[in-house]
Parts: structure tokens; sequence; C-alpha cells
């Protein structure tokens, strides 16, 4: 089947937050098309809930300084502060933009924007927790998108739906565009451009209990590491405490920030001792290991491996106007209203805070010295800036979208006219294709399904909220047995037509390269920082480890190089709450 070429300016691929917000800025420079592997509105951004963090101080005072040195401290320290700054000196402003977008904030009785608590999120650098969440009930990516969306399609961006990225490519240290499967044809279509923006989200879908969306694949990450460019801290996997139990579906922290608590088999509001201060609002991190301490300890509910969220407390109007969809999700899921029953939780992968390095520009690095590759663009969880370190606070990661993918599209206003348009050549997709048609013709007997299964299931044991050499080991190992496994993998169906077998078998090659670099970095960090947490190293480590870790692919497997953590402000110093 013939391939399509087309031409465009800037190529985005991804249509949740960050991209739909570099495609918006990026659009004012050029011709911008944006690739979505689902339709647009469906992207992964619109499951996020609980909110979006700015210091407006409307509900209480607050200032983006305490923002700036909140994340920093949430990160532990590991989060570079240049970026950090400039997100949370940028989070008021970009909170109004989004609200004159139209987005419909909840309101104060004042017609204010609302807000509310959130982990990590204090005054007075630690102090009380703060209001710093702006939310739209409990679905404020989904309130975000569509209002982006829209000026996206106001602003004439061009949207190509359910189209799957196999390739980027990057020629002679400069993007030359995108290669791409069109699931309703089969056909492949090469979008050639002068910049290309990865925003392609996460790929939470490497675990087996977690919130993210069954396209969380990282398949661009995946690209462009076997493409020979790096990945940055992709030791560092976040699990959300409150993931519904046996299905990982997403409790917002907001339940918390609107007065829930966590409770053990006592009724123990367990988090009084692991975090004093600000106990069920301390970081993810925190709260996640501690209930799985409790678990281990025994205290998890009937002795089991959960524990109770506990809203019961929390006036039914409150739940009914803020929470709504947490109300019906524990309905639909469980058989239970949250206003008279506890929900039970455990912790859920939820988000990676490593992956395509970039300056605070958006623009992707080659390596752990600052050199850049023209052209190349990444923003969101996709990207490492890195303005979540070690841990992302909640209501960061939706600020980090909308900030970063806007300063990607301006950079990419700077540095149009001096990006020469390229092609893709006829051979860089007929390579495409017959990798294509070598998915295809396998005959072997293992099901995608069982092996995606096995490695979500050896992750989730080996190398998630706890680690230790043995179990990294034993992971990587496991990890080299499905990957020979996964040159066993058959296919049934052989047509072209949205072929999701196929789609699935490159999933997963995905995810298995992913595995490797995830607990291939957490091997070689031999101290707990954030969200990698170190049984056999449980103190962190400034003096060796306050750097951040390039993985790079070589003929002799994952090479590690290192780069040190940009301090401007806060010294490192030991994380209490
Ligand atoms: O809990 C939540 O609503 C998730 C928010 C986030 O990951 O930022």
């Amino acid at each position: 089947m013939a391939a399509e070429f087309h031409i465009h300016d800037i190529v985005v691929i991804g249509s949740g937050l960050a991209g739909l917000r570099a495609a918006l800025e990026a659009k004012r420079h050029g011709t911008v098309a944006v690739l979505a592997k689902l339709y647009p509105t469906r992207c992964h951004s619109t499951a996020a809930q609980g909110g979006i963090a700015a210091a407006l101080g409307n509900e209480e005072p607050d200032s983006p300084e305490w923002h700036f040195y909140d994340t920093v401290k949430g990160s532990d320290f590991l989060g570079d502060q240049d970026a950090i700054e400039v997100m949370c000196e940028d989070a008021i402003r970009t909170v109004i933009e989004l609200e004159h977008m139209g987005v419909p904030f909840s309101r104060t009785p004042e017609g204010k924007i609302a807000q509310r608590r959130f982990g990590g999120h204090t005054r007075d650098f630690g102090a009380a927790p703060v209001r710093r969440a702006c939310y739209s009930a409990d679905r404020t990516g989904h309130a975000i998108v569509f209002a982006l969306y829209e000026q996206c399609q106001l602003a004439g961006v061009e949207f190509f739906s359910e189209f799957h990225v196999l390739d980027i490519v990057v020629r002679d240290g400069k993007a030359a565009g995108v290669i791409a499967l069109e699931l309703a044809t089969g056909k492949l279509h090469a979008f050639q451009a002068r910049a290309v923006v990865v925003a392609s989200g996460g790929y939470g879908r490497l675990f087996k209990t977690t919130s993210n969306a069954i396209t969380n694949t990282g398949d661009c990450l995946s690209i462009l590491f076997q493409r020979g460019l790096p990945l940055e801290d992709m030791e560092f996997f976040q699990f959300h405490p409150t993931g519904i139990y046996g299905l990982g579906i997403l409790i917002t922290e907001g339940a918390r920030g609107e007065g829930g608590v966590l409770r053990n088999r006592q009724g123990e509001r367990f988090m009084e001792r692991y975090a004093p201060t600000i106990k069920d609002l301390a970081p993810r991190d925190m709260v996640s290991r501690a209930i799985l301490q409790e678990i281990r300890e025994g205290r998890g509910i009937d002795g089991r491996d959960f524990v109770y969220l506990d809203l019961t407390h929390v006036p039914e109007g409150v739940i009914e106007e803020r929470l709504p969809e947490i109300r019906q999700f524990c309905r639909v899921y469980l058989g239970i209203d949250p206003s008279d029953s506890p929900i039970p939780v455990v912790p859920t992968a939820h988000y990676g805070m490593g992956g395509i390095p970039t300056d605070i520009d958006g623009r992707v690095l080659s390596d752990e010295r600052g050199n850049v590759v023209r052209g190349l663009y990444a923003a969101g969880e996709c990207a490492c800036v890195s303005v979540h370190g070690a841990n992302r606070l909640g209501c960061n990661s939706l600020l980090d979208t909308v900030v970063f993918g806007r300063r990607a599209g301006i950079a990419i206003g700077r540095e149009l006219k001096y990006l020469e348009p390229s092609t893709i050549q006829d051979e860089e997709v007929k390579k495409v294709e017959s990798d294509i048609e070598r998915v295809l013709s396998r005959k072997g007997k293992v099901r995608t399904a069982h092996l995606r299964r096995a490695l979500q299931e050896c992750m989730m044991q080996r190398c998630s909220v706890f680690r230790s050499e043995s179990s990294l080991k034993e992971a990587l190992k496991e990890i080299g047995d499905l990957r020979e496994m996964y040159q066993e993998v058959g296919i049934q169906d052989k047509g072209r037509v949205f072929n999701t077998e196929l789609t699935e078998v490159i999933e997963l090659g995905h995810l298995i390269t992913l595995a490797e670099i995830v607990a291939g970095s957490a091997l070689q960090r031999t101290e707990s920082r954030g969200a990698h947490y170190r049984e056999d190293h449980p103190e962190r480590d400034d003096r060796n480890f306050l750097k951040h870790t390039f993985a790079f692919s070589t003929d002799r497997g994952i090479l590690f190089r290192f780069k040190d953590v940009t301090i401007t402000r806060f010294q490192p110093e030991e994380r209490r709450y």
C-alpha cells in the first residue's frame, strides 16, 4: 500500500494538554498538524481529576515562592530549580489565561476561582497545607482539554485522529518528521516538518495496577531511545496513594483535600504518625509508602492488602458538588456511596517523572552536556525538564503541560526561520513498512496479552514502590527472558484495517524497552530519593546522587551518564512534613 506524504511546518505528536497547548502557540507561526493516538478529546489528560496548581491566593494567603519551595522539597531536591521557578512564577498567568479561554473552573461564593488543598502544597515553607489547586469539580483535565481543543480548532490546527506513531525521523542532528499508521485504513503516512513536538504522554501501562489509560505505552520515548537519544531519570515512577482496590482507577487527592482521611484496620488515621504536620496531605511518595507499610505490618483492612479512604464525615453536599465523578466511580465500580462507606484503596502507578530530557524551552537534549537536537521539542509527561525531580506534587502536572507546552510553541516561533524544511525519504518509509509486514507475518504461539501481563506483574512486584538490588536484578533477568519470548509472539489478524493486534504487539515491544531502562536506572541508583525507595539503601545520598541519570542505548546494552542538578535557591535539607 503506497504511503501518503504530508508537509507541515510543525507536527505535534499527542493531543493531550501539552500537545494542544504547544499546537495552539505554534500555530501563530506556521501550519500545524496534531497526530492523536485516539480521538483527540479522548486523550489521557481528560482523566486528570483534582486540579492545576497556582498560588492565586483566592481562599488563603499564598505565594509563587512557597509554591517553588514546595515543589523543590516535593521533588526530594532532584528537580532543577531554574525550571521549577519558571513554572511556579508562570502558574498564575497560566490559570487566568485558561479561564479566559473558557475553562469552567469551580467558584468561591464571591465568584473567584475556587482552590483546594493538595498533597505537599503548603504555606510559609511547610507550616500548614494551603489551598492552591484550582479545580473544575473533579474533572479538571477534561475541562481544560475541551477548552484548548476548541481554541485549536478556531486557530486552524489540523488534527489527524487515530494515527499511531511508528517512527520519529531524526537525521544529521535535526528532526525531519514522523511516520504514522492510520488505523482506519492501515496506510502509512509520512509527516514532513521543520519542527516536531513530542507530547505523547506517559507509560503507566508498564505496571499491573495503574491509573493510566490503555494507550499509555510510552511509544515515543522508546522510539527516540532506540534512535540514540537519552532518557532521563527513568527510575522515578510515581504511585498515587489512592487507586480503587483491585482496579487502580484514580480517586483524586482532592478527596483528601476536601477532608477525606486514610484509615487502617484499627480505624486509625495512620498518616498522623508518618507526617505529623500535614498528615494525609503529605506528598505521594510518602503516603504510598505509608499505606504499604501499614499493609505489610498487618494493618490493612481485615488484614488484607488495602486501606480505607474515609469521606463519610465530609458533608454530602461537598462530595456532590466538588467530587461528583469519584462518587459516580464508587457507585459504578464498587456499588458504594462514599458518603456512607469508606473506599478501599491501594497505591496505583500514576506518573513517570522521567522522560525525554529538555531544556526550559522544550528543546530536546541529545546528551547530558546540554546539546540539543535541532527542530525537536518535547513537553508534558513524556518529557523531563525536570520540574518534578524524584517525586511530583499533585496538580503540578497539568501546570507543567500547559506552561512547557506553551514555551515549546514560543521557542518554535523563535527558531522556525532557522529550521530548514526536511524530507522523509522513501527508504525510511519502506523500512517502517517492512517492519509492519514482519510483525504481520509472525506465526509464533505466544500471545501479546499473556506477555504484557507477565511484564506488568514483574514490574509491579520487583520495581514499584519498594525496590532492592535483588528485586531489580531479578526484574532485569525476567525482562530479558520476556524480550526473548517477544520474538515468539504470534499475530492472528493479518489485515491492515483497525488492526489493534498489530499495534499491541508494537506497543509491547516499547514497554519491554522501557521496563529495562526503568529497572536498569533504578539498579544503579543506590540511594532512596522521592519515589525511588531502595530497601537496601534507605537513606538519601546527596554526596553521590544529587544528579540526574541519563540512559543511552548502545550495542553493549544501556549506558548511564549523569548530570548535576541545578540548584539556584534552596539547598537540600531533610524532608519532613
Ligand atoms: O489526585 C489527582 O487528582 C491527581 C492529580 C495529579 O496527578 O496531578
